[in-house]
């Protein structure tokens, strides 16, 4: 008898479903293995406002299809413009649960992000008055600054000293890519929370860069070195609550990652649980998985566990070659590739 594993049903803490057609193809591949999500809010225009949000929402559920569960837990991108008017809004909306910060020109659609972050601390203050949560992508942008680098130099130039300043804000770092980001969320307190990705456990830099280049396997933050990966796989396994999951699944059409300048994006939403699950059989810390994947998130938030279960069998199967149709086809993460564990249903 194949081995199963039976979980609380998990969230997905930092998702990019897209907008239009896309999320036709999406929306049901991440309502398959997650409950809640949290929306990433960088569209083309930014979704820089409550009721912009609340509309895309309305698209979101709209593509759900009859017999699918799926609570979208919306956010606000920041601009240099956000005001406490708009913070104040957001935490009074059940349906937005923080605020994005991307620095301006560090990933796909951030030209409206922030160009001042300490300029807009009087935000973050009320933002911390309201307990609403900052999302961080935490890479710094300028041109000396080594890609592989980016993010450890965030943490020290940007983020310490914010948080340190901001008593009481509540932040997460998204999709953390280096062993400095989790000595940092390790020396910090129950308010700095941090999602890790499948790519980033499963995978070094040398899948993106060796025996050819890989444009599936780039994303931002950039994947980094083994060491780097040692650290995250111990921090997700930890059982830690700081550390949660966050898929940063990022669909991209073909065209746009097979290309002479491919864009940012990992596309994992279709293996992210088998791949979650197969890094922790790995590490010997499946009994963690529940904890990384439904329980950590929640409890980050101050929102309840998922009252349903999610089943993996054992079981080896591929990814798929492709998902979607006609001029919105995604190639997956790690596609035609076998893995290991299946999600079977409830
Ligand atoms: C994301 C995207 O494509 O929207 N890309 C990525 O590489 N992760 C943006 C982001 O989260 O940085
Ligand atoms: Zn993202």
């Amino acid at each position: 008898m194949s081995e199963t594993l039976r979980i609380k049903r998990p969230d997905d803490w930092h998702l990019h479903l897209r907008d239009g057609e896309a999320l036709k193809t999406l929306v049901p591949i991440s309502a398959g293995y997650c409950q809640r999500a949290v929306v990433m809010p960088n569209l083309v225009p930014p979704v820089t406002t409550v009721a912009a949000a609340k509309a895309y929402r309305d698209r979101v559920m709209a593509a759900l299809p009859d017999g699918q569960s799926f609570n979208p837990l919306m956010t606000l991108y920041m601009t240099q413009e956000t005001d406490a008017a708009e913070v104040r809004a957001a935490s009074a909306c059940d349906e937005i649960i923080g605020i994005k910060l991307y620095p301006a020109g560090a990933t796909t659609n951030s030209a409206s992000g922030v160009t001042d972050i300490r300029r807009l601390e009087p935000i973050f203050e009320t933002m911390a008055d309201y307990g609403l949560p900052l999302l961080v992508h935490g890479e710094v942008t300028t041109d000396d600054a080594d890609i592989f680098d980016r993010e450890a130099r965030f943490i020290d130039e940007i983020l310490e000293p914010l948080v340190n300043r901001v008593a009481n804000l509540k932040v997460v770092l998204e999709h953390i890519s280096c062993r400095n980001a989790v000595e940092f969320v390790n020396s910090r307190d129950k308010l700095l929370g941090a999602t890790i990705t499948p790519q980033h456990l499963y995978m070094n830099r040398n899948a993106m860069l060796t025996g050819g280049i890989r444009p599936h396997n780039y994303c931002l933050p950039v994947l980094k070195r083994e060491e780097d990966r040692q650290a995250l796989i111990a921090a997700a396994t930890s059982g830690d609550q700081r550390f949660f999951m966050g898929t940063d699944s990022a669909p991209h059409v073909r065209e746009a990652k097979e290309s002479d300048c491919g864009c940012a994006g990992t596309f994992n939403a279709p293996v992210a649980l088998a791949v979650y699950a197969e890094v922790f059989e790995d590490a010997g810390a499946l009994d963690k998985l529940e904890a990384f994947t439904s329980s950590n998130g929640p409890r980050f938030y101050g929102l309840p566990e998922n009252a349903d279960h999610l089943t993996l069998k054992k079981n080896s199967w591929r990814a798929p070659a492709k998902v979607g149709s006609g001029n919105q086809q995604f190639v997956p993460w790690l596609a035609g590739e076998s893995l290991r564990w299946q999600v079977t249903g409830t």
